[in-house]
């Protein structure tokens, strides 16, 4: 991986000439892809997640200086923390990150130092591939690796999201901190959000392989629609939950039981809580595809998902749904596509036949810039290990 090995140096040679010495410690944390499973986080069912071969890289050292001092490599800017008062900024708002972490360990009864940080890498920002996760997971296990502390994988996942929910204002769910921290290389793992239990699945995609396209979109409903979905989501409960007391989510639902329910719930909430519990369901089907290496099947599973995203759950875009119906043209060789993450943008997942993939990335290009007037991004996507000490 020439790229990465590129950043490291690049960021540990960054930081050497900024503070005089080099860093005690280098961290890499990894974006992610899913599989399956979109939108049932927050609604205590399961994911199917993965983390990637694009990640960002942390070098660190304890500061004498009373604030920490950040340096992001990749838009050559610098900001200051400030440990006595960790409090959302609006500028600059990157740092909110990183604010976010320092505080949840705190609220854990650790006295976190100031340090010096550079970081940088190759998540493209906004592409739906988590970046913030990374971020929030990498500057955590950087902060807890530096000052051995005692906290366990599962700690620095939820102080990731707690650091998401309070500092950068998105309600999101578990599964891209979680993917960040725990991804094992070759697998994706299918995660149960309301037990937190999970499993290591060896993707083998036998002659096809994962290509993410971006449509280089980014909306910025995406966050404050993320936010109207849960509480859409929540509001079905509440309604649902009369004929079923001890529900607490729409897990505890099945997609029959919302079909039933149907003219008790508005229409729109009606389609979220049909979408999420259908998704639900077939996230399970998907993964026992995968373990028998049915690929049709499992690609029919997320041509279905996208479809529901689209048009239930309302969170696709002109161009995501312009993508997916052009790998449903090619059902030989791309059993399935869909788009992924939160929405509003960002990319589509293909499982796509290996020799098929430079024509496809050829038609693709020339079609979606003809429509678009822009051209996509293309990343060939390897499935690699959760976030890590490198030196
Ligand atoms: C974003 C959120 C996740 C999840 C997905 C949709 O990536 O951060 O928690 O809800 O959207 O599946």
């Amino acid at each position: 991986m020439f790229e990465e090995l590129d950043y490291q140096s690049l960021i540990s040679r960054t930081f050497t000439e900024l503070y005089g010495s080099s860093p005690a410690i280098v961290v890499r944390a990894p974006g992610r892809i899913n599989l399956i499973g979109e939108h049932t986080d927050y609604n205590n069912g399961f994911v199917f997640p993965a983390a990637i071969n694009r990640e960002i890289i942390f070098a660190m050292s304890p500061s004498t200086r009373p604030d920490t001092s950040l340096f992001a490599l990749n838009i050559n800017k610098g900001a200051l923390v400030n440990h006595k008062k960790l409090v959302p900024k609006s500028n600059p708002a990157w740092t909110n990150f990183f604010t976010g972490v320092v505080a949840g360990l705190q609220r854990r009864g650790f006295e976190i130092p100031p340090v010096n940080c550079v970081f940088g890498g190759d998540i493209p920002n906004g592409a739906g591939l988590s970046s913030s996760a990374a971020l929030e997971v990498g500057f955590g296990t950087a902060l807890t690796q530096l000052f051995g502390l005692s906290v366990e994988p599962w700690d620095i996942i939820q102080i990731a999201q707690k650091a998401e929910h309070e500092f950068v204002g998105v309600k999101c769910g578990i599964m891209d901190m979680f993917a960040s921290k725990m991804g094992k290389k070759d697998h994706a793992m299918l995660l149960d959000c309301r037990d937190l239990t999970f499993d290591y699945y060896p993707l083998q995609l036998q002659d096809h392989s994962l290509l993410l396209i971006d449509t280089r979109v980014k909306h910025s409903l995406a966050s404050s629609e993320y936010n109207t979905r849960r509480l859409e989501c929540e509001l079905g409960v509440t309604v649902l939950k009369k004929h079923k007391p001890e529900a607490n989510s729409l897990r505890d639902f099945n997609s029959f039981e919302v079909e039933e329910l149907a003219d008790e719930l508005p229409e729109n909430v009606f389609r979220r809580c049909r979408f999420v519990t259908g998704e639900i369901e077939r996230t399970q089907a998907a993964a026992r595809d995968l373990k028998k290496g049915d690929l049709l099947a499992f690609g029919k599973k997320m041509n279905d998902t996208h479809r529901g995203l689209s048009a239930d759950y309302e969170v696709s875009c002109r161009e995501l749904d312009f993508l997916a119906a052009e790998a449903a043209r090619f059902p030989d060789e791309i059993p399935g596509a869909r788009m992924m993450g939160g929405g509003f943008g960002g990319c589509t997942i293909n499982i796509i036949k290996k020799e098929f993939e430079e024509e496809f990335k050829r038609h693709i290009e020339l079609s979606f810039t003809k429509q678009f007037h822009t051209a996509p991004n293309f990343y060939d996507i390897s499935i690699q290990d959760g976030a890590s000490v490198i030196s």
